[in-house]
Formats: C-alpha cells, structure tokens, sequence
C-alpha cells in the first residue's frame, strides 16, 4: 500500500492541475499519470482540466508537475487497464481523467483489480469504454458522403456526422483506410478531417451549415438501400436500436424508411412468391458489399445479435488475407481482426516485414457465430453450409480488388477460397493457382497460435512465420 506521507518530498496539501492539450490525448494523460504517481499524488490532489474547461477554478494548483524521485517504483497496469482506459479516454465525461487516475493509483496497491466485477470503478470504465466503442460503430456505418465540387472542378465528399463523443481522431485511420481514394471530408462539431488522397489534416469544429445537404449521389443511395431491404427481415425493435433517429437526418436512404416498412408485409408476400427473396446482383464496389452484408440474412449466424464485418484495406491491394469470421472484439468494433488474434497476427507480419496497412483484410464468414454463456459470448466455428453460404460476399471482395496473392488462415478460410475441405498441414506452405489467375497460400489461423503455449506453441509460431515469410518473398517476385 501506498503510504499517505508524500515519498517524494510534495507537500501535503498541495494540488496540481493538468491542462490536457486536447480532449482525446490518452498519451499526455498516461505520461503524466506516470509521473504523480511515482511522485505518490493522490487522486484528490490532482484536477484534469480540458481544453476550454474551468481551469478559473484551480488557480491555486500547481501546473508545474512535481519530479519522480530517481528510485520511484515503475507504475504498474495491465493490459486490460490500458485498453479500456485509451478507449474511456475518448468519451465526453469531463470525469473520465480523474477516474482513469483514480483507477490506476488503485491498481499499484491491488493489481487485480479489473477483474472484480462489482468494482464501481471498474464498471464505469467498463461502461464509458462501451459508449465510445458503440459510437465509433455508429460513424462507420453512418457517415454518409455528398458529392460536391471544389473551385478547380474536382471531385470532394463531404459528410456532417455528429458524434457523442471525442472519437473522430481515432477513427481517422478506418475512413483511410476505407476511401483511400477518394478526397473526402468529415466535419463534425468537434473538429473535421480532411483526406487528399495522401495525407490528413485535422481542422476546427464545424457547423451543420458548413457540409452540404444534398447530391445526385442520393438517389442512388436510395434506390440502392430500397433493392437491398429485406422486408422478410424486418425487426423494428432492432433496426431503431442499430440505426437510431438521431441518425436519420444525415442519410439519404432514410427517407425511405418509414414509406419501406409501411410497403414491408406487402413487398414480402410479393417476393415470396416470386421467389426473389434473394441477392441477385453481385455488388460492383465494396461500399455496395459492406451495405449488403448488414442486410444479409442468408444463414442463421445472420440472425444473431451481431454486426456484419466488412473487410479493410487498400481497394488494389496485392495481398488478401482472409480469417475465419469475425470474433466478439471485431464484431463490436466493426473491424477485422483487432481483438487478440489481430493483434498476435500483426505482430508475425510486422516480424517477416508484411505491412498490413497495404493488404486488405478480411474473413470467409461475415457476422460473429457464438454462443452466450452469462455476459459472455463464445466463438463457435462456421459450419461448412454457412461458410458456402457466405461465399458470395469473399467471392465479390475479390472481385473487385482482385489480389495477385490470397492467404487464408485456417481451415475456414480455405473452404471459403476452395469450396472444400483441406488439410493445412498437407497443402501450406505451397502455392494453389485460382481460376481467375490469382494465388492461394494457406496457413494456421493465428487463433491456433493462441490456443497452444510451451514448445508446442513455439513450433506453430515458427512455422506461421515460414508461411508469412514465403508469402512475401512471392509477393516480391509477382511485384517484380
Ligand atoms: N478471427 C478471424 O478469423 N477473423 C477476425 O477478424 C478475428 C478473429
């Protein structure tokens, strides 16, 4: 336990105030953190002003920060701390610094603390982490474009989304990576982001009048939301939580919304006897995918209480590298492969010299499959059915970016490139020529990996890295 007599000679009594840069700086909180707490600063001794909040009323506080002493333990945290606390770190309770504080002064005297449950602290990290999480969800699935021209004549998107939250920097990254060429802009009333095709530049808050209202572009939209709506499917409850009114306002499509469910029951009797209740078309971009895949229902894993993933990555990427489906971290980001599979995947890429950010990443299977066990929900393999099912959706990914080399991880990964079973032992490590020119190299899933440890885990580490490592070198010499 921490004593309450200052070690570092700061004087009891004493408060300090810390101005943070800006709102979202996780990292200025987290040096700063370090440093009280080796300086054995209590929480009540500190006040985290944001930028534009009353630091008036911390006049007295030193803003100087106080000196470790040289032998001042290290601040200890664990992985979970850290990954809830970047997150909690982005929500708009002017609280959340000191909580984070408070949290981590907590965590020196008592190491396991995240894992009690009934720890007020805990859940209301737990629960400012969710709130930003479901946020980031919502601006990727609503950030709507409008097509305007610039004073040259070129070609600039536009879209006005609202977040709760200080979430647009750290979603910067995903729009990126999702429009990479296109030259767009995000404004937001919490400042806006600019993409020129090579570089972002952050500007200031915006205002709703600032982002244009409407475009040609719309009626596409529309038109394309009505062909994708599944009135077989429709559960009201579900879509207002998924796709709340607040949201309304800024989609075209949502215009449609309430005249689609009046017409739903008539449309779908129409259908069924038509026996159009179907995909038909396959999508020509990948924004037309990642729409559909929301709407799919094909198999009962749609069915669940999940999110459709989409894949992610440069349009003309080289490299496709295709996971299973999404696990329950990718289902609630909205993102493949960031939970711990993603994370011990990017580690072996960046180890043989794969840069990630120029492959698209992607899964066979598009929503989570699990099961609930209490709060949890636990992974359950594809069937090959819903694999064969999900086809459709890889099969038009790849039509579209159209890699030279695909890398499917795992058994599900192969069926969904193969439409049938393999095994990863007798074909890894080899290349299998595509019909459409391009080639497979099967591996593990990384998920494997992380289900073995000792030498047995050594030995699949090892062989992952000469698969990885192959695929490069072959990637160079298509390239060449
Ligand atoms: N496992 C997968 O196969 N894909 C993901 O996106 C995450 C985990």
């Amino acid at each position: 336990m921490r004593s309450s007599r200052s070690l570092s000679g700061v004087k009891l009594g004493t408060y300090y105030v810390v101005h943070m840069p800006e709102p979202d700086d996780f990292d200025f909180w987290r040096e700063r953190a370090r440093g009280l707490i080796q300086c054995d600063v209590p929480p009540d001794r500190i006040a985290w002003v944001e930028p534009g909040g009353s630091g008036d009323l911390f006049a007295h506080g030193k803003r100087r920060m106080p000196v470790p002493p040289k032998d001042a333990p290290p601040v200890r945290a664990n992985r979970r701390f850290v990954s809830l606390a970047r997150n909690a770190a982005l929500h708009s309770d002017p609280e959340r610094f000191a909580l984070l504080y408070r949290l981590l002064w907590r965590l020196q005297a008592n190491p396991r603390i995240m894992e009690d449950k009934a720890d007020l602290d805990v859940r209301k990290l737990e629960e400012l982490d969710k709130n930003v999480r479901r946020d980031s969800h919502k601006m990727h699935a609503f950030v709507r474009f409008r097509l305007v021209e610039d004073e040259e004549g070129d070609e600039h998107y536009v879209a006005w989304f609202e977040p709760d939250h200080h979430i647009l920097r750290a979603n910067a990254s995903f729009f990126m990576r999702r429009f990479s060429n296109m030259r767009w802009s995000i404004l937001t009333p919490r400042g806006s982001l600019h993409w020129d095709g090579e570089t972002m530049a952050e500007g200031p808050p915006a205002d709703r009048s600032d982002a244009p209202s409407g475009d040609p572009t719309e009626d596409l939209w529309r038109s394309y939301y009505a062909s994708i709506f599944n009135p077989a499917r429709l559960k009201i409850g579900a879509m207002l939580k998924e796709m709340p009114k607040k949201y309304w306002k800024n989609m075209p499509e949502a215009a449609l919304i309430p005249e689609l469910v009046a017409g739903a029951q008539k449309r779908e009797s129409a259908m069924v006897e038509k026996g159009t209740l179907e995909f038909e078309e396959r999508p020509e971009t990948l924004a037309a995918i990642d729409k559909a895949i929301h709407a799919c229902r094909k198999c009962p894993i749609g069915q669940l209480d999940n999110h459709a993933v989409m894949g992610e990555g440069p349009q003309d990427a080289a490299l496709m590298i295709v996971g299973e489906q999404p696990g329950d971290q990718e289902d609630q980001q909205g993102r493949p492969f960031v939970g711990p599979a993603g994370q011990l995947l990017d580690a072996h890429l960046e180890k043989v010299g794969i840069d990630r950010r120029a492959a698209y990443v992607t899964n066979t299977v598009k929503h989570f499959k699990y099961v609930q066990r209490g709060k949890r929900r636990i992974h359950q393999s594809p069937g090959a059915k819903e694999i064969d099912t999900c086809r459709w959706w890889i099969e038009s990914e790849r039509a579209i970016v159209q890699p030279k080399l695909i890398l499917a991880m795992g058994a599900s990964a192969a069926r969904g490139m193969l439409g049938k079973t393999v095994s990863i032992t007798k074909v890894r490590g080899e290349p299998i020529a595509l019909e459409d020119g391009s080639e497979l190299w099967v591996t593990a899933h990384p998920s494997y990996l992380l289900r073995l440890d000792g030498p047995a885990r050594e030995e699949q580490a090892r062989l992952f890295d000469a698969d990885l490592a192959a695929v490069k070198e072959r990637l160079e010499e298509l390239a060449g």
